[in-house]
């Protein structure tokens, strides 16, 4: 079916659509029916990439603008008016432009919570969906997108960006043709500084949101604001975000799982950490910050015979003593700043994610072999395939992302299990040298305890919290020896803000 033609078919499968409105197909006047209508939702900081994208690309139009916060919407919808000549609708509420008829697809950046519901009900309304990482707020949520891509077949990309860039491509495909001998282990890291979001509390809410509306499928807590600033802060809140494994941290598993091959779920999961430090920075020993998601939390994923670690550090590592990490990440011991990538380790040298768009393979002395350097336009991938209808074109479709995601979501529910059980380094390494895998757990333990009392915290008196030891079936997507895991893979959610179990999408 041609470009054109499809517009034309969908305009008459629109028409017949009862869920759709009895509004003509073409409402606006742009005189450009041969470009997809954009709707971005969630317009806050990286819906404007999003914006910027769609107006970037001569195959698209931003039709609509949704976002819960009136007065960042009005103004994005001015910018974009300016910007492509052409002004977009504005809603508040996701259900009511999809019931817009200029809208092809959906575009979303609102907080993790709403991303699932926002994903399901586009194509549900038969809209495609690019749906920010992680593309879920829990397990179940992620194999719901995947299961609504196929029933109703839409085009669902996840926004891991560096699946379209030729420097991962080129890396990987040197590591798959040996170029570092065999490649079992690869290491995820987080080392993002993250200061304290400011003592829990009772907050005013900004002028012009709707909080119930915001709060979605979340538990709407009627309406008590207890983070000082109400966007982006919610990361570190888990009734709404999920923490850096599951913000950062989805950019480096979904590489290091592509890396090793790994296009399932793992059998199971350890995770241990804490947030921490945060009375040291405030130089106050009772000092309780807003956040409740760990800000170090190292979790080791067993695949059988591969094994993945992540880990999260959100305190310094200005002048980390870690010799290895260091010069993989080619900086000194009085290095400053974040350190963020993935590190695959082969039988022959390494293979290092530096940046997005930079990797490094090294031989066994880490003397550098080859780089790799490139980035490549994901939202144009997803343009691609919404117009070519070809779901497999997708470099990140709902299942990369679904299985990227969860790796947070399982770690999460290893550590907040164990949340109580603080433990000493002892007792913690009691544990982990018994715990498969190809990682030597006990000095990874150790490195984190360093990193911690480096950034001054005191881990008698600030303990770490030890997650349970859990084993995962990937295939039913339960804990097979664990209710109170299993339960975690979903959440209870609001009335009418309901995301389907996979089997009822
Ligand atoms: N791919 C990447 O590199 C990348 C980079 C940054 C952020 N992200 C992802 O983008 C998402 C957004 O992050 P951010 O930093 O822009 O957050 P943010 O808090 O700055 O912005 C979120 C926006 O969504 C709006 N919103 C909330 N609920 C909504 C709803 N139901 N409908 C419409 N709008 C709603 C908020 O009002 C806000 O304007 C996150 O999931 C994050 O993980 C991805």
């Amino acid at each position: 079916m041609s470009y054109l033609n499809r517009r034309k078919f969908m305009r008459n499968s629109l028409a017949s659509a009862a869920a759709m409105s009895a509004a003509p197909y073409f409402v606006r006047n742009l005189g450009a029916n041969d470009k997809l209508g954009a709707c971005v939702v969630g317009i806050g900081g990286r819906g404007n990439s999003h914006i910027g994208a769609y107006i970037g690309d001569s195959r698209t139009v931003v039709t609509a603008l949704v976002d819960v916060d009136e007065g960042i919407g009005k103004r994005r919808a001015a910018e974009v008016a300016e910007r492509q000549k052409f002004e977009p609708k504005l809603y508040t509420d996701i259900r009511e432009a999809l019931q817009d008829p200029s809208v092809d697809f959906i575009s979303t950046a609102t907080p993790n919570h709403w991303h699932a519901l926002v994903g399901v009900w586009a194509m549900q309304a038969g809209k495609d969906a690019y749906i920010e990482k992680p593309i879920s707020h829990n397990v179940l949520e992620g194999s719901a997108l995947v299961a609504a891509a196929k029933k109703y077949g839409r085009m669902c990309q996840v926004g891991s960006q560096c699946r379209s860039n030729p420097a991962l491509h080129n890396a990987i495909k040197f590591m798959n043709e040996g170029g570092i001998g065999e490649v079992k282990f690869a290491r995820g890291l987080c080392y993002k500084r993250r200061a304290s979001i400011d003592s829990l509390g009772d907050y005013p809410l900004p002028e012009g949101v709707d909080f119930s509306l915001w709060s979605g499928p979340a538990t709407y807590t009627n309406p008590k604001l207890t983070r000082k600033r109400f966007h982006y802060d919610w990361h570190w809140q888990r009734l709404y975000g999920n923490g850096d494994s599951g913000n950062q941290g989805p950019h480096q598993t979904d590489i290091a799982r592509w890396g090793l091959g790994l296009d399932r779920h793992p059998n199971s999961v350890i995770s241990y950490g804490g947030r921490l430090g945060y009375q040291a920075e405030r130089k106050d020993e009772n000092y309780v910050d807003a956040g409740d998601t760990p800000n170090t939390e190292v979790s080791v994923f067993d695949y059988g015979d591969k094994c993945i670690v992540f880990e999260t550090r959100g305190l310094s590592v200005n002048g980390q003593s870690d010799e290895e990490i260091n010069k993989l990440f080619q900086r000194g011991p009085d290095g400053k700043g974040n350190i963020i990538g993935v590190i695959f380790y082969g039988s022959d040298g390494y293979v290092v994610q530096k940046s997005y768009t930079h990797c490094i393979a090294y031989d066994k002395d880490m003397k550098v072999i080859q780089e790799f350097k490139g980035g490549g336009n994901h939202f144009g991938n997803f343009v691609d395939a919404c117009i070519s209808r070809k779901y497999d074109s997708l470099n990140g479709d709902a299942m990369v992302g679904h299985l990227s995601a969860s790796l947070a979501h399982l770690g999460n529910i290893s550590y907040y299990l164990g949340e109580k059980n603080t433990v000493s380094v002892d007792e913690a390494k009691t544990v982990l040298e018994k715990v498969k895998s190809l990682d030597d757990n006990v000095a990874t333990l150790l490195r984190t305890a360093k990193h911690l009392t480096d950034n001054g915290v005191d881990l008698e008196k600030y303990p770490m919290a030890l997650g349970p030891y859990l084993k995962f079936d990937p295939r039913r997507e339960i804990f097979p020896d664990s209710k109170e895991a299993t339960a975690m893979t979903t959440r209870a959610y609001r009335e009418g803000f309901v995301c389907p179990k996979p089997a009822d999408v």
